[in-house]
């Protein structure tokens, strides 16, 4: 089934727009059947001037892409793709934090449609110990200032959204009993991170919603693994962010905050 663009159209103009006057630019979105990569587009448009919050979602990528250069399976009608242009007005160094606020933003919006969402750090959504939602930032410099952030957030809508080979670790909003629309989804999502990146705009850092993250995060209080992108790993007992959104780890030569990595619970 394709995106419905007259649906998604009223709740955008709800959720994002919100009656503001058209004096300034002012997020559009953009609909596409199929496509090779949302973020890839939305990044094509952000070069080209388009303002904060403006949206590029597809019915089906050909090219999706995942974190640490995994593809990532989107086909038609049963996943939600989409890519967020985000410009904020933070120093370069806090820009990884968006990632967090992302993970927020996919979990308030999952809870509202009646689920209990999880978070493994930084940003896997997972409902009843399976990932439901991945999110990927990409970030584009000019000299030494972030021109802009592409977020884009895959999730799993209908069974047919992933490849039979990893089922046992995936799971759909359909199975989990959530009945709720791409276009909703979508366009309350865009809303949240809009209500979220102001408030961290003017925080300056991500305390304002640690301790929310600490509630939904996944296996907080335990043992686990950290595996970093040489193979590498470290145990140590998860317990929980700091507020620049690196993870609070505590190993045998004591705490440390792990700025990159990947958590699975040790077994
Ligand atoms: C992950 O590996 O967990 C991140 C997956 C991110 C997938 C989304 S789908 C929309 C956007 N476009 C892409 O090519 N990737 C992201």
């Amino acid at each position: 089934m394709m995106i419905d663009e007259t649906a998604l159209k009223e709740v955008w103009n709800k959720e994002v727009i919100r009656g503001r006057a058209a004096n300034g630019q002012l997020p559009f979105f953009e609909v596409w059947e199929e496509i090779g990569s949302t973020n890839d587009r939305a990044a094509v448009l952000a070069k080209g001037g388009a303002p904060d919050f403006c949206l590029v979602t597809a019915d089906k990528q050909t090219a999706g892409k995942g974190r640490r250069g995994r593809v990532w399976e989107s086909p038609a009608g049963s996943s939600l793709s989409m890519s967020l242009i985000l410009r904020p007005r933070v120093p370069l160094d806090t820009l990884s934090q968006l990632t967090i606020l992302g993970g927020i933003a996919v979990k308030r919006c999952l809870e509202k449609a009646g689920t209990a969402p999880r978070i493994k750090w930084p940003n896997d959504i997972r409902l009843m110990d399976r990932k439901v939602c991945g999110i990927l930032a990409e970030t584009a410099l000019s000299g030494n200032c972030a021109a802009y952030t592409i977020l884009g957030i895959g999730i799993n809508i209908r069974r047919a959204a992933y490849a039979e080979d990893v089922a046992p670790l995936a799971i759909s909003l359909e199975e989990a009993g959530a009945a709720v629309s791409r276009e909703e989804l979508m366009a309350k999502i865009s809303g949240e991170m809009m209500d979220l990146t102001a408030k961290w705009e003017q925080a300056g850092d991500l305390s304002f919603i640690r301790d929310e993250y600490e509630a939904s995060m996944e296996w907080k209080g335990e043992i686990c693994r950290v595996i970093s992108a040489d193979g590498s790993f470290t145990e140590g007992k998860v317990l929980g962010i700091n507020t620049d959104g690196t993870l609070r780890f505590l190993t045998n030569e004591g705490e440390k905050a792990v700025g990159a990595g990947e958590v699975s619970l040790r077994r």
